[in-house]
């Protein structure tokens, strides 16, 4: 392919060309949005592949064999990866979470993950590092990447009885294998291990206190099960209202089934609501972003595959950082880290995204107005 065409796949999501300021926003300075709402969540999407196909997130019809994943070529590098959660890291990032497609799939990672585990706030502090993975190929490598300095891990299981897993993972997956997964995850150490699951209803709602129970007997308070509502990310997933069960239901089951009582939140701009048993079985979650929004504090920023920085899961732009990771300036010379720090620091302040909060009062339809990005490109 000649120098100057662009790959297909580099074309999905428009993505902005960030502009420099000459001054202000430098390296060390903490960030507010217009909303005022700090930076401190890095999601970093290390691979748009996944080896199910949740008809949520990728559905077979639109991710088949003809889909065309990003090029090796679009991906950023480690390097690239490292040097960008760095300079987030100085305007105030506290937290990074490895998400895909499957990050699993990603060559290598744990050599990334060493890489970023050797990073420090401004303050001096490690980071709090963890990753999101279907769990198919934990049992394989739990080990090593708690070895590289990962310290804990979120597995998304949706079901319990192994038909209905099958079924919503599309690829006839088994759900033994992600089991010995979470069991090869806590004895690696990779604690607190949080479970998500996505409820749907008519789909897996019936699972919902039985997989509770599962890890209250099987895994112990050192696992959180989380249960999120279905939400309306990206434009493939045919997302109806009607299939969302919220979140209050959701607690309402379990209560009836195991008493709980409800937490205070532990961090600002937690995504889930916190509720332990009564009879001291541990702790769950509920993340209700259609029912209950959390756009409020909201601290996350996610960089994608190929290194488009979006503000919002829900956003159809992002902000081509790996233009000036790879780019060079008019006298030939590449940016400096200073200089990708200010274009960073100048996206943030100008961030007013809100989804949502907004998708109430707008009831939006999917589909309509620009593409939205999708969830197996910008991860979770
Ligand atoms: P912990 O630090 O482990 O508690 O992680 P987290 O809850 O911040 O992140 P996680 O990726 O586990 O989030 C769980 C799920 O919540 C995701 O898979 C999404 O479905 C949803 N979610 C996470 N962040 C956001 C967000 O910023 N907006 C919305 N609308 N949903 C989100
Ligand atoms: N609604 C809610 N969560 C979703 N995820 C993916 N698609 C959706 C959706 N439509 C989340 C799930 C999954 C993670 C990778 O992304 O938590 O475990
Ligand atoms: Fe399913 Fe996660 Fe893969 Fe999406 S990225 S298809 S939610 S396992
Ligand atoms: Fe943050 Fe956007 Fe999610 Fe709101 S919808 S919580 S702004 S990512």
């Amino acid at each position: 392919m000649g120098e100057n065409v662009i790959p297909l796949a580099d074309l999905r999501y428009a993505a902005a060309l960030p502009r420099i300021p000459e001054t202000g926003f430098d390296t060390g300075g903490l960030l507010a949005d217009r909303l005022g709402r700090p930076l401190r969540d890095l999601r970093i999407s290390v691979t748009d592949r996944c080896n199910f196909r949740c008809s949520y997130c990728m559905p077979k019809d639109v991710f088949d064999s003809q889909y065309k994943f990003l090029p090796q070529s679009s991906l950023l590098s480690f390097e690239e990866i490292t040097r960008t959660a760095r300079l987030f890291v100085a305007h105030g990032v506290v937290k990074l979470r490895l998400t895909g497609g499957e990050p699993l799939l990603r060559k290598h990672i744990e050599v990334l993950i060493a890489q970023l585990a050797a990073l420090r706030t401004p303050e001096g502090q490690a980071l709090d590092i963890t990753l999101t993975t279907n769990g198919s190929l934990l049992e394989r490598k739990a080990a090593a990447l708690r070895e590289a300095g990962l310290q804990r891990v979120t597995v998304s299981l949706d079901a319990l009885d192994d038909g209905i897993f099958r079924a919503m993972n599309d690829v006839d997956f088994p759900v033994a294998d992600v089991l010995r997964g979470i069991d090869a995850a806590l004895k690696a150490g990779l604690a607190p291990i949080k479970i998500n699951m996505v409820v749907k209803r008519g789909t897996n709602d019936q699972e919902i206190v039985p997989l509770a129970r599962h890890v209250r007997e099987h895994c112990g308070p050192g696992v959180v099960l989380r249960f999120i509502e279905y939400m309306d990310v990206g434009a493939t997933n045919g997302w109806r209202m009607n299939e969302v069960l919220p979140s209050a239901q959701v607690v309402q089951q379990l209560h009836e089934a195991f008493p709980l009582e409800a937490l205070e939140a532990s961090a600002p701009g937690e995504t889930a609501q916190r509720w332990r048993y009564r009879d001291g079985g541990g702790e769950i979650g509920v993340i209700s972003s259609v029912t209950q929004a959390f756009c409020g504090d909201c601290n996350r920023a996610r960089l994608s595959t190929e290194g488009k920085l979006f503000l919002c899961l829900f956003a159809s732009r992002g902000h081509d950082l790996r233009a000036l990771l790879r780019g060079t300036q008019a006298d030939g010379s590449p940016y400096s880290d200073e200089q990708i720090a200010r274009a960073i620091g100048l996206i943030w302040s100008e961030r007013e995204d809100r989804y949502s909060q907004l998708r109430g009062a707008q009831a939006a339809e999917p589909g309509s107005g620009e593409r939205r990005v999708e969830m197996h490109y910008i991860g979770g």
